[in-house]
Protein backbone atom coordinates (compact mmCIF):
# COMPACT_ATOMS: atom_id res chain seq x y z
CA UNK A 1 0.00 0.00 0.00
CA UNK A 2 1.20 3.16 -0.56
CA UNK A 3 1.43 5.84 1.92
CA UNK A 4 0.02 9.15 2.07
CA UNK A 5 1.19 12.41 3.61
CA UNK A 6 -1.11 15.18 3.45
CA UNK A 7 -0.66 18.72 5.13
CA UNK A 8 -3.74 19.94 5.76
CA UNK A 9 -3.80 24.11 6.08
CA UNK A 10 -0.21 25.13 6.18
CA UNK A 11 0.45 28.69 6.61
CA UNK A 12 2.95 30.17 4.29
CA UNK A 13 4.87 33.88 4.92
CA UNK A 14 7.25 34.82 2.78
CA UNK A 15 9.79 37.74 3.83
CA UNK A 16 11.74 39.23 1.66
CA UNK A 17 14.03 42.57 0.67
CA UNK A 18 12.17 44.71 -1.58
CA UNK A 19 15.50 45.83 -4.37
CA UNK A 20 14.65 48.53 -4.90
CA UNK A 21 14.43 50.38 -1.70
CA UNK A 22 17.24 52.41 -1.76
CA UNK A 23 16.60 53.50 -4.94
CA UNK A 24 13.28 54.48 -4.73
CA UNK A 25 12.17 55.35 -0.94
CA UNK A 26 12.33 59.08 -1.33
CA UNK A 27 10.30 59.21 -3.99
CA UNK A 28 7.76 57.03 -2.42
CA UNK A 29 8.13 59.23 1.17
CA UNK A 30 7.68 62.20 -1.39
CA UNK A 31 4.68 60.52 -2.91
CA UNK A 32 3.15 59.74 0.62
CA UNK A 33 3.54 63.86 2.04
CA UNK A 34 2.18 64.94 -1.44
CA UNK A 35 -0.67 62.77 -1.09
CA UNK A 36 -1.71 63.30 2.59
CA UNK A 37 -1.75 66.93 1.66
CA UNK A 38 -3.81 66.80 -1.10
CA UNK A 39 -5.99 64.01 0.72
CA UNK A 40 -6.00 65.49 4.03
CA UNK A 41 -8.84 62.92 5.63
CA UNK A 42 -7.40 59.43 6.38
CA UNK A 43 -9.53 56.56 5.27
CA UNK A 44 -11.42 55.67 8.90
CA UNK A 45 -11.34 51.89 9.83
CA UNK A 46 -12.43 50.69 13.29
CA UNK A 47 -9.30 49.19 13.68
CA UNK A 48 -6.51 51.43 13.20
CA UNK A 49 -5.53 53.86 15.71
CA UNK A 50 -3.54 57.07 15.71
CA UNK A 51 -2.63 56.83 12.36
CA UNK A 52 -2.90 57.80 8.76
CA UNK A 53 -4.42 55.45 5.91
CA UNK A 54 -4.63 56.44 1.94
CA UNK A 55 -7.55 55.10 0.25
CA UNK A 56 -6.98 51.46 -1.43
CA UNK A 57 -6.05 52.64 -5.13
CA UNK A 58 -2.93 53.91 -4.53
CA UNK A 59 -0.63 51.28 -7.23
CA UNK A 60 -3.05 51.70 -10.26
CA UNK A 61 -3.58 55.66 -9.90
CA UNK A 62 0.47 55.65 -9.84
CA UNK A 63 1.79 52.72 -12.01
CA UNK A 64 2.22 54.89 -14.61
CA UNK A 65 3.47 57.68 -13.54
CA UNK A 66 5.67 57.05 -10.70
CA UNK A 67 9.33 54.69 -11.02
CA UNK A 68 8.63 53.75 -7.14
CA UNK A 69 5.28 52.94 -7.43
CA UNK A 70 6.04 50.49 -10.71
CA UNK A 71 8.70 48.95 -9.02
CA UNK A 72 7.13 48.25 -5.92
CA UNK A 73 3.98 46.81 -7.64
CA UNK A 74 6.15 44.99 -9.83
CA UNK A 75 7.94 43.15 -6.38
CA UNK A 76 4.69 42.73 -5.22
CA UNK A 77 3.30 40.52 -7.98
CA UNK A 78 6.12 38.57 -8.52
CA UNK A 79 6.57 37.54 -4.53
CA UNK A 80 2.62 36.56 -4.83
CA UNK A 81 3.49 34.76 -7.10
CA UNK A 82 6.38 32.81 -5.56
CA UNK A 83 4.35 32.54 -2.32
CA UNK A 84 1.25 31.86 -4.12
CA UNK A 85 3.48 28.85 -6.16
CA UNK A 86 4.70 27.47 -2.84
CA UNK A 87 1.00 27.04 -1.24
CA UNK A 88 -0.71 25.99 -4.26
CA UNK A 89 1.66 24.07 -6.43
CA UNK A 90 0.58 20.35 -5.71
CA UNK A 91 -2.76 21.39 -5.99
CA UNK A 92 -2.48 23.05 -9.42
CA UNK A 93 -1.01 20.13 -10.80
CA UNK A 94 -3.11 17.85 -9.18
CA UNK A 95 -5.72 20.06 -11.17
CA UNK A 96 -3.76 20.15 -14.65
CA UNK A 97 -4.14 23.37 -14.54
CA UNK A 98 -2.59 25.40 -17.40
CA UNK A 99 -0.81 28.39 -14.56
CA UNK A 100 0.68 30.40 -17.52
CA UNK A 101 -3.02 31.35 -18.28
CA UNK A 102 -3.23 32.80 -14.74
CA UNK A 103 -3.84 36.36 -14.17
CA UNK A 104 -2.67 38.21 -10.81
CA UNK A 105 -5.14 41.15 -9.77
CA UNK A 106 -4.27 43.53 -6.96
CA UNK A 107 -7.68 44.08 -5.40
CA UNK A 108 -6.32 46.95 -3.37
CA UNK A 109 -3.27 48.90 -2.48
CA UNK A 110 -2.37 51.56 0.11
CA UNK A 111 0.11 53.51 2.10
CA UNK A 112 -0.35 54.14 6.23
CA UNK A 113 2.09 56.95 8.20
CA UNK A 114 1.58 55.73 11.85
CA UNK A 115 1.69 58.87 14.58
CA UNK A 116 3.18 57.90 17.41
CA UNK A 117 1.69 54.84 19.41
CA UNK A 118 0.13 54.32 15.84
CA UNK A 119 -1.34 50.35 15.56
CA UNK A 120 -3.61 48.35 13.89
CA UNK A 121 -6.16 46.16 15.70
CA UNK A 122 -6.36 42.17 14.94
CA UNK A 123 -8.04 42.32 11.42
CA UNK A 124 -8.12 39.86 8.39
CA UNK A 125 -8.22 41.53 4.38
CA UNK A 126 -11.48 40.29 1.92
CA UNK A 127 -11.94 39.62 -1.50
CA UNK A 128 -8.20 38.14 -2.02
CA UNK A 129 -5.77 35.35 -1.44
CA UNK A 130 -2.73 36.57 -0.39
CA UNK A 131 -1.78 40.59 1.57
CA UNK A 132 1.81 41.92 1.96
CA UNK A 133 3.15 44.69 4.18
CA UNK A 134 6.14 46.79 3.28
CA UNK A 135 8.13 48.82 5.54
CA UNK A 136 9.22 52.01 3.52
CA UNK A 137 10.15 53.97 6.75
CA UNK A 138 11.38 52.91 10.25
CA UNK A 139 13.77 53.69 12.28
CA UNK A 140 15.78 51.23 15.14
CA UNK A 141 13.23 48.86 16.64
CA UNK A 142 13.61 47.09 20.03
CA UNK A 143 12.49 44.01 18.57
CA UNK A 144 9.46 42.91 16.83
CA UNK A 145 6.73 44.19 19.53
CA UNK A 146 8.01 47.55 19.09
CA UNK A 147 6.44 48.65 15.48
CA UNK A 148 6.45 44.59 14.39
CA UNK A 149 3.85 42.87 12.64
CA UNK A 150 1.89 40.49 14.80
CA UNK A 151 -0.05 37.19 13.12
CA UNK A 152 -2.14 35.28 15.58
CA UNK A 153 -2.21 31.47 14.89
CA UNK A 154 -5.17 30.24 12.60
CA UNK A 155 -5.13 26.95 15.08
CA UNK A 156 -7.39 26.54 18.09
CA UNK A 157 -4.89 25.18 20.48
CA UNK A 158 -4.08 25.53 24.12
CA UNK A 159 -0.69 26.22 24.99
CA UNK A 160 1.10 22.89 25.79
CA UNK A 161 4.48 20.86 26.02
CA UNK A 162 3.82 18.73 23.65
CA UNK A 163 6.49 17.49 21.26
CA UNK A 164 4.49 16.16 19.11
CA UNK A 165 2.89 19.71 17.92
CA UNK A 166 5.84 21.91 18.71
CA UNK A 167 5.68 22.77 15.00
CA UNK A 168 2.32 25.05 16.02
CA UNK A 169 2.88 25.60 19.46
CA UNK A 170 2.76 29.41 18.93
CA UNK A 171 -0.67 31.89 19.69
CA UNK A 172 1.26 34.36 17.79
CA UNK A 173 4.01 35.48 16.02
CA UNK A 174 5.39 39.34 15.93
CA UNK A 175 7.83 40.06 12.81
CA UNK A 176 10.62 42.87 14.13
CA UNK A 177 10.08 45.58 11.41
CA UNK A 178 13.20 46.59 9.47
CA UNK A 179 13.61 49.22 6.46
CA UNK A 180 13.21 47.32 2.82
CA UNK A 181 12.03 44.32 4.17
CA UNK A 182 8.74 42.88 3.38
CA UNK A 183 5.75 40.33 4.38
CA UNK A 184 3.32 38.49 2.09
CA UNK A 185 0.86 36.22 4.17
CA UNK A 186 -2.09 34.62 3.21
CA UNK A 187 -4.61 37.25 3.91
CA UNK A 188 -7.23 35.18 6.23
CA UNK A 189 -4.39 35.38 8.58
CA UNK A 190 -5.59 37.26 11.84
CA UNK A 191 -2.82 40.22 12.06
CA UNK A 192 -2.44 43.75 13.44
CA UNK A 193 0.39 46.20 14.30
CA UNK A 194 2.56 46.71 17.20
CA UNK A 195 2.68 50.75 18.84
CA UNK A 196 5.84 52.08 17.67
CA UNK A 197 7.68 54.94 19.98
CA UNK A 198 10.57 55.72 17.78
CA UNK A 199 11.51 59.12 16.58
CA UNK A 200 10.59 58.97 13.27
CA UNK A 201 7.69 58.13 11.23
CA UNK A 202 6.79 54.76 10.67
CA UNK A 203 5.42 54.19 6.94
CA UNK A 204 4.73 50.95 5.03
CA UNK A 205 2.90 50.07 2.00
CA UNK A 206 0.61 47.66 1.51
CA UNK A 207 -1.54 45.32 -1.01
CA UNK A 208 -4.04 42.41 -1.52
CA UNK A 209 -3.92 40.00 -4.66
CA UNK A 210 -6.06 37.42 -6.16
CA UNK A 211 -5.01 34.91 -8.74
CA UNK A 212 -7.79 33.85 -11.44
CA UNK A 213 -7.59 32.01 -15.00
CA UNK A 214 -8.17 33.81 -17.95
CA UNK A 215 -10.91 32.47 -20.15
FE1 LIG B 1 -3.91 44.35 7.41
Amino acid sequence: MVETHTQLWPTHILEREFPGHREHKAGLLTLVDQYMAEHPKSRAAPENRHLYESDYGIIPKFYDSHPGVRALADFFVESFIEISTAANKDQWELRHLDTSKFSIEITGSWFINYLSEGAVDPHIHRNCSWSCVYYLQIGETTGPRDGGTFFISPFNKSDSDDWGSIYMAEASRSFKAAEGRALFFPSFLVHGSHPYQGEINRVIFSSNARISMAK
